[in-house]
């Protein structure tokens, strides 16, 4: 569904993504992991279209993307820091969006899975950062999309959210979906994610399962399997 291929990506001097490749074809959970500072955030921005690289290819579901837009219409997005206005309501948010998408949506099937019914007439800028991103991830999956671009989700998250979280992702995943997903909670990656990428001086370090990543490096965690491909 998604091809990269030897991705370059520097801002001024700094080398961040240095040919990066990449391919994920079947449905599933991939996580993009990798070291504050490690190109996440540019390569899922290079997907988009959000960042131009200076060398690479990207397509999606077969179609280079350099200067088309038509492809995101299939994709929901989630983005590391979501600036919304913080003078509008989260109703009048989310009515925007959907005016913006001009598809069907499922605000309120979302917004009562998260329990947020009784913020949606507050303002944006009055909400807590958990709210705030429970309303950035009902935002995303609102429109049911077959690729699911996450940047960090679980931040700010409660546990009780993170397990809704979860569930959500496990539902999109059976319904065929492919979802990427960048977070630093290492047990959410561990219950959720099929795969693993690693993103190390710009490249794609490791890539393969969570057991594989665990017999490589001998380690029977995730979090010290990742620090252990670190030393
Ligand atoms: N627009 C930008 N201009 C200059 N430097 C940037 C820009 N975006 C990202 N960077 C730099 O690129 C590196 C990778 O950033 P990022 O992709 O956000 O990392 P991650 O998401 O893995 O934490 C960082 O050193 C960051 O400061
Ligand atoms: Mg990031």
């Amino acid at each position: 569904m998604v091809t990269v291929t030897n991705l370059h990506k520097r801002f001024g001097s700094q080398k961040v993504l240095n040919g990066l490749n990449l391919e994920t074809h079947l449905p599933g959970i991939i996580a993009v992991l990798g070291p504050n500072g490690s190109g996440k955030t540019t390569l899922i921005k290079s997907l988009l279209g959000m960042v131009i690289p200076q060398k690479g290819e990207i397509a999606v579901n077969g179609k280079e993307i350099r200067r088309q837009s038509d492809y995101r219409k299939e994709i929901d997005y989630l983005p590391q820091i979501a600036n919304f206005p913080g003078n509008l309501t989260v109703k009048e948010l989310i009515g925007m969006i959907k005016d913006l998408r001009g598809k069907p949506a499922r605000d309120k099937e979302l917004i009562a899975f998260f329990g947020i019914e009784s913020f949606l007439d507050k303002k944006l800028s009055k909400l807590s950062g958990g709210t705030r991103q429970k309303v950035n991830i009902v935002l995303c999956f609102m429109f049911d999309s077959p690729l699911i671009i996450l940047d960090e989700p679980t931040s700010g998250l409660d546990p009780a959210s993170l397990i809704k979280l979860r569930e959500l992702l496990q539902k999109e995943k059976a319904a065929g979906k492919t979802i990427i997903i960048t977070s630093h909670i290492m047990n959410f990656v561990e219950e959720t994610a099929d795969r693993i990428l690693f993103l190390l001086e710009g490249v794609i370090y490791f890539n393969g399962s969570i057991t594989e990543l665990k017999t490589q490096t001998g380690q029977d965690d995730l979090e010290h399997a990742i620090a252990q491909i670190l030393t």
